[in-house]
């Protein structure tokens, strides 16, 4: 009996392997599982997610196989039939869904991803080992609630900036693989784990929106209905018998409490998995009830405090002065957000709280990352009273620039800062930039008050469009970015009231007015350490004041700033003539004109680069053209 039984299974078992290899020809077998993402909630078949489900649960197997395999990929020559056992996997709840054609995936993606990469060695090899170990220490434990999944992924994005090369295809790209292997080596749990699934590949297990789920439900929900009026029966009558009233106060201020607690249950159920909404009791215990000693900075909006929360992470608490509680659900939709939108150059924000009390009043405070090395402003204008190296300011100009552009075309939905100022450009240890504060600028009860209620922004900053017609685009942030960059490379503050005449001059009329003389060089500090080469120097300046342009047209965008910043090739940056400065006096009206019909008014570079190209309005809108440039370099 027994052997019989074992005949026939080893048959069967022939019999499967035999099918297997028949059907896939050649090909060899996909080595991914399938039957791992059974308990995971499935897509709905029209759901306009569907195909970024399918992905998740793409990574989730992928990061199984690394797990299981030490490989991050199936080989190449499994492609064909992994995509078949996906089909055939979701065949049962999406019939008729191609996913290659609908989703837009080419076959070969699904076994090509980041840079090449494949074995577990060859990833850690392009993370700096204190970075990984970093994540290892915060990923390492459950992910299932937020604050352990925020500070999770918060270390994971840290990796970006390292995985920079190119990627194949949308399957497995470089965004993709930090998750993919924290979930199989960092985490004790593995991909698998209900709480590492919905933090690293926002995937719910399916039990609340099951068949089965919904019935079992229903059941719960009528025998608590029976049992509760049963029960509120019998008190009636015993109270009605007893007239006890005290206790029966007690008993409604029980259910008050038990319905309290199911609605912010549900409240936490309908936030984003990243963003964690902080009590103001936690708050108050971590800034040691908003101690003096622990104020960071202060702004027209209020103060911002550094505290340590329970789990012993430091973080910075920015509590906004004067709220009424009237705006508070819009606040909380924008917080969410904003929290959805992470990226190596901006600053997290961790979580928001916003609560009535007794003697504080309406209170809105935010939640951010803390990051040690102060702000750029401090770096320049500060305490910290010591000149940046050359390859410093470049690195920083890059972070920023990257983290606007990131704002602007990476993500969903773009946002513009409206308020990018030398004092909102923070710095880590390495001085890596992170922009702060995007998105929050309308919520500062004294934006510009002085100039409209419209504009939020800071004296300086502002580009001229918005302060005067409140014309809002991504082109106003690249005018403050301009200007944060000229104060970056001059150290001359946004707004300087010149000595003799008693007139405010802008960082950026002034460093344009040294370009149109040729001056290009000495827009940058003197004495400066490190110098670079005058060449990248020149276009730094160059891009600088190009962003700093007063008409919004002339303006690059954000992308074409990372370009010009990142590029190698030395080319020479046309800027189109500037409108004549409202300030300006005559002689300097009579200089303008005369150089920009003069033909000495176009400068050409000594080695004669190409101009560069934009490819769009840049210079639609441009009268003149001053090809500027510095030939002399000190
Ligand atoms: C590999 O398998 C897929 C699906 O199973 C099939 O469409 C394809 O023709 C096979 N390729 C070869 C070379 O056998
Ligand atoms: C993947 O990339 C292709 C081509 O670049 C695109 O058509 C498709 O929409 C992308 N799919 C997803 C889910 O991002
Ligand atoms: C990846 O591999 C392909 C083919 O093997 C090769 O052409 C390409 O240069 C490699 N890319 C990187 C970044 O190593
Ligand atoms: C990082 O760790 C690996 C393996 O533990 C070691 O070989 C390597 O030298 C370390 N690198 C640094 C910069 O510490
Ligand atoms: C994670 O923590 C567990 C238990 O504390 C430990 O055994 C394991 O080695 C840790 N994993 C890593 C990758 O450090």
């Amino acid at each position: 009996m027994f052997l019989h039984r074992t005949r026939s299974s080893v048959v069967f078992v022939l019999f499967i392997l035999g099918a297997a290899s028949l059907a896939a020809g050649q090909n060899s077998s996909c080595p991914l599982d399938f039957s791992v993402l059974q308990p995971f909630r499935r897509p709905r078949p029209d759901g306009a997610t569907t195909c970024q489900y399918l992905l998740q649960g793409l990574r989730l197997l992928y990061s199984q196989h690394l797990r299981q395999t030490g490989s991050f990929l199936p080989p190449p020559d499994s492609a064909a039939s992994c995509w078949a056992a996906l089909q055939s996997a979701i065949a049962g709840f999406l019939p008729r869904f191609d996913v290659r054609s609908t989703c837009g995936f080419e076959t070969p993606w699904i076994s090509e991803g980041c840079m090449n990469i494949t074995a577990r060695s060859q990833f850690e090899a392009q993370i700096p080992n204190s970075t990984l170990r970093t994540a290892v220490m915060r990923c390492n434990l459950s992910l299932e609630s937020n604050t352990p999944c925020a500070s999770c992924t918060q270390s994971l994005s840290a990796f970006q900036a390292y995985l920079t090369g190119p990627s194949v295809g949308n399957v497995s790209d470089c965004a993709a693989f930090p998750s993919i292997y924290a979930a199989a080596y960092a985490n004790m749990y593995g991909p698998t784990d209900k709480g590492t699934a919905k933090c690293l590949f926002q995937l719910d297990l399916a039990s609340s929106s099951s068949g089965n789920g919904k019935k079992f439900k229903i059941l719960v929900s009528l025998s608590v209905l029976l049992v509760a009026s049963a029960l509120i029966t019998a008190c009636f009558w015993y109270y009605r018998r007893k007239r006890r009233y005290l206790k029966r106060r007690s008993l409604e201020a029980d259910r008050r409490q038990t319905q309290t607690q199911t609605q912010s249950r549900l409240d936490s159920m309908s936030e984003s998995t990243t963003l964690v909404k902080f009590s103001f009791e936690e708050i108050k215990k971590a800034t040691d009830n908003f101690s003096r000693h622990n104020i960071i900075g202060r702004g027209g909006y209020g103060n911002v405090f550094k505290g340590v929360l329970a789990d012993g992470s430091e973080v910075a608490f920015k509590r906004f002065k004067n709220c009424s509680a009237g705006g508070d659900a819009t606040f909380a939709h924008e917080v969410e957000v904003i929290a959805s939108i992470r990226h190596v150059h901006l600053l997290a924000l961790r979580g928001y709280c916003t609560a009535t009390t007794p003697y504080e009043g309406h209170q809105r405070i935010i939640v951010c990352d803390l990051v040690s090395n102060g702000s750029l402003h401090d770096h320049l204008f500060g305490g910290f009273n010591s000149q940046l190296a050359w390859p410093l300011r470049q690195r920083i100009a890059l972070g920023m620039a990257r983290g606007l552009a990131y704002l602007h075309y990476g993500a969903q939905p773009s946002i513009i800062h409206r308020d990018i100022k030398a004092s909102n450009i923070l710095l880590d240890q390495t001085f890596e930039a992170k922009v702060a504060d995007f998105g929050l600028a309308k919520f500062n009860p004294e934006g510009m008050t002085h100039m409209s209620t419209r504009v939020a922004g800071t004296m300086g900053y502002v580009a001229p469009e918005y302060a005067l017609y409140g014309q809002l685009t991504e082109k106003s942030d690249v005018y403050s970015f301009g200007v944060v960059l000229l104060e970056l490379l001059s150290r001359r503050k946004a707004i300087v009231t010149e000595e003799e005449t008693g007139q405010p001059v802008s960082v950026a009329d002034w460093a344009w007015s040294l370009v149109r003389q040729g001056q290009t060089l000495d827009v940058v500090e003197d004495g400066m350490p490190e110098k670079g080469s005058p060449e990248v120097m020149e276009k730094y300046v160059l891009i600088a004041v190009l962003c700093s342009h007063p008409q919004l047209h002339a303006r690059p965008t954000m992308d074409q700033v990372v370009k010009m910043l990142e590029s190698n090739d030395f080319t020479v940056i046309s800027i189109p003539q500037r409108p004549i400065p409202l300030v300006a006096c005559r002689d300097e009206i009579d200089r303008s004109v005369s150089s920009s019909s003069g033909g000495s008014g176009k400068l050409t570079s000594p080695t004669g680069y190409q101009a560069f190209s934009f490819g769009g309005d840049a210079h639609a809108h441009a009268h003149a053209h001053a090809h500027a440039h510095g030939p002399h370099h000190r």
